[in-house]
């Protein structure tokens, strides 16, 4: 017990709230990042900050903000379901893309990171700055943009550009600080954030009407946003995270390499593709991320057949998650190669493409990941805690519903419309009960671990 009252290795990627001292073995269940384990000194690990902000205060707190905004963002899809309007769709999507999802990925990102390189998270001024430009970005643009407001719009996107710098920059600093070596811990990370800071800037110039003579900007925008920040993040993330996840280690390490080089190749392609009309690019694309995601399932499929039995229920939701994102990339692949680089752009490929990497892939991963991250931030904060138990039927049936629900939908979207309505139905009603477990524990945070930022 340390003086902050925190610290059990048990909880699986926890970052300890101390830093691991160097060459030191992680804790029992927690996977090594490749090369976390060398260390280029012997030197003791620095001391804690003064200001003492604990990994747990900076995911709370970007987890909080981030689930209030992804909550205004289903409350704003609900009105647009009763009452549709022009800019309702784009409203809902961005306050849970933007606001939710993306806060999510900030927090996450920089606790992973310091639990691999064993170092302090950055320091609590640097990560106010970030909650504070982060937030108001996005709710300048969510007002700004239905608006029509050109200067909400470039001082929204300023703000999250701004934040985007400094959130690299913490990185580069832990990066710096940490005793040992752990390049993927901010490579995927450092990487996505160079995606994400285009798709902002084309997403202003389609906000802002700017003239794009050159090729598809909505293509490269959602390419950049979705596969570039949130999917470069996920595949990075996975590699650390689900070994956690499933007490189990990373089967095969020399493929991470390869699949970075892949995905963000992948990316590149695409948006490239999309961006200036370049139909080869956008035909090797799509492949090279299927590439990718079969890389990625080579690794999770190791850990799954090592994993400790049974398995929790995250580990489920995000294990059935990544089924999506192959079969997701497939469609579209196969509808670009067949059909002409646009076909994963227009629907039924589109729409189906969408709901197997949205509502399927990146939904799923987060719902799952969640529901794990915050019970270790409870299991961290009161060590009598433990984490929920595995209930193999129930946990099943879950993941069962959810995955129904996705494929469900997805089959609607390709033409067999009688499944239309059973699809929304399921993936709604999977959607609800995944969500209120989410709640439920966001609730007891809020409780009883909340963050001190
Ligand atoms: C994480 C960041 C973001 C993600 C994941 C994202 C994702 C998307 C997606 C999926 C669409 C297509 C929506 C549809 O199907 O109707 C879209 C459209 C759009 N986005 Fe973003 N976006 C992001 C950030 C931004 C930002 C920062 C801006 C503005 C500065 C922006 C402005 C737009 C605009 C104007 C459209 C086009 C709306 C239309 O004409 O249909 N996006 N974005």
């Amino acid at each position: 017990m340390d003086q902050h009252g925190d610290s059990d290795p048990s909880t699986a990627v926890v970052a300890p709230e101390r830093p691991v001292a160097p060459g030191a073995p992680p804790p029992p269940g927690q996977a090594a990042a490749p090369g976390a384990g060398r260390c280029r000194s012997r030197a003791r690990a620095k001391p804690l900050q003064v200001d003492g902000l604990r990994p747990t205060d900076v995911i709370g707190a970007f987890f909080i903000a981030g689930l209030a905004m992804a909550i205004a963002g289903a409350a704003v899809a609900v009105a647009n379901a009763i009452d549709s309007w022009a800019w309702g769709r784009w409203l809902a999507l961005h306050l849970v893309l933007v606001g939710g999802i993306s806060q999510l990925v900030l927090g996450a990102s920089q606790f992973f990171a310091g639990a691999f390189l064993a170092t302090d998270p950055p320091r609590q001024a640097l990560i106010r700055v970030e909650l504070g430009g982060w937030n108001a970005g996005a709710l300048l643009l969510a007002i700004g943009v239905p608006l029509g407001s050109e200067p909400m719009v470039y001082a929204g996107a300023g703000l999250l550009l701004a934040t985007l710098g400094l959130y690299a920059a913490g990185l580069a600093e832990m990066r710096r600080r940490s005793l040992g070596s752990a390049p993927w811990a901010t490579r995927w990370y450092l990487a996505a954030t160079a995606c994400l800071v285009i798709g902002v800037i084309a997403g202003a110039m389609l906000a802002g009407a700017v003239g794009w003579s050159h090729g598809n900007l909505l293509g490269a925008h959602m390419v950049l946003n979705l596969g570039g920040w949130l999917g470069t993040a996920i595949v990075g993330t996975l590699h650390t995270f689900f070994p956690s996840l499933t007490h189990s280690r990373l089967r095969f390490p020399r493929l991470q390499g390869p699949t970075f080089a892949a995905w963000i190749g992948g990316v590149a392609l695409l948006a490239a593709g999309y961006g200036f009309s370049l139909d080869p690019a956008v035909v090797a694309g799509w492949p090279l991320l299927v590439l990718a995601s079969g890389a990625l399932a080579a690794n999770l499929l190791g850990s799954l057949t090592a994993a400790r039995r049974p398995l929790s229920l995250p580990a489920r939701v995000v294990a059935a998650a990544q089924v999506f994102l192959v079969l997701g990339l497939t469609v579209a692949a196969v509808g670009a190669i067949g059909a002409g680089p646009d076909e994963a752009l227009a629907d039924p490929t589109r729409a189906a493409t969408a709901t197997l990497l949205v509502s399927g892939w990146i939904g799923l991963t987060v719902l799952g990941s969640l529901l794990h991250l915050l019970a270790v931030l409870l299991r961290v904060r009161d060590l009598g805690r433990g984490m929920p138990e595995p209930r193999p039927a129930r946990d099943i049936a879950l993941t069962a519903v959810a995955a129904l629900g996705v494929a469900t939908a997805a089959a609607a979207d390709l033409g067999a419309g009688s499944l239309d309505r059973a699809g929304e139905t399921i993936l709604i009603a999977a959607y609800l009960l995944l969500g209120a477990r989410v709640a439920l524990l966001a609730g007891r945070v809020l409780r009883t671990a909340r963050p001190r930022i």
